[in-house]
């Protein structure tokens, strides 16, 4: 199967399934969509929605997040976990409003230099609200890979993380990447779960190697111990 046959399975399931109505996705801009991805790195969608609405209440534009106290930014964020994600969160607001006139950076290379963003939030925060071409590889992709492809080995494994990058970035469409992104993340989150994946209703089981060599359970390889 070529990159085409899968992206327009995907596609066709984004039609009928894919999440099109989340708050960040309406509109979804970049502060949005930055401010949601960053939510989303440890914290599942349903817990996130009622803390991105008081956040984006209390904090409407990244100029605001960036005026605003540290201790007011821990305090909306308090409840979700992980709060250097809150701390990295001011900082890069700070940059931007600073360095860049508030205006969001436009290119992957500058995304990734700030403060809590990597390589995969990048390309969710150039595909998702700036229309760009440009891969992910959240948890619920690379499962989505691994299982597609039958990978075996841990993806923390250096050479693993890169084949994983290499298949996402030749699979990610020119036109519509983000919502082939987000087709994938909802996906890796709805059907092709760690536990209990759905098969029966996968756009891409025919073709999918763990099926077909009954190694669904066993992928993605969890981490030795
Ligand atoms: N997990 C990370 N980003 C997400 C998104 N945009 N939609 C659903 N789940 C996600």
């Amino acid at each position: 199967m070529g990159p085409e046959y899968f992206q327009a399975l995907v596609f066709s399931w984004f039609e009928l399934h894919g999440r099109k109505s989340l708050p960040w996705q309406l509109p979804p801009e970049p502060y949005r969509v930055w401010l949601s991805e960053i939510m989303l790195q440890q914290t599942q969608v349903t817990t996130v929605i009622p803390y991105f609405e008081r956040f984006i209440q209390h904090f409407p534009s990244v100029e605001a997040l960036a005026k605003a106290p540290l201790d007011d930014v821990l305090h909306y964020w308090s409840g979700l976990g992980y709060y250097a994600r809150a701390r990295n969160l001011h900082k890069t607001a700070g940059i931007i409003a600073n360095q860049y006139g508030g205006r969001f950076p436009q290119t992957l290379a500058e995304l990734v230099e700030l403060p809590g963003i990597g390589r995969s939030t990048a390309g969710a925060i150039a595909s998702l609200s700036m229309g760009q071409s440009e891969a992910i590889l959240d948890g619920n992709v690379k499962r989505v890979l691994c299982r597609f492809f039958a990978i075996q080995g841990w993806s923390g494994n250096s050479a693993i993380l890169k084949r994983l990058w290499a298949i996402s970035e030749q699979l990610t469409p020119k036109h519509k990447a983000g919502n082939y992104n987000q087709a994938m993340m909802d996906l890796g989150a709805t059907v092709c779960k760690r536990s209990n994946p759905d098969c029966p209703q996968c756009p891409l089981k025919d073709d999918c190697l763990a099926l077909k060599k009954n190694l669904v359970s066993e992928l993605p390889t969890p981490k030795k111990r």
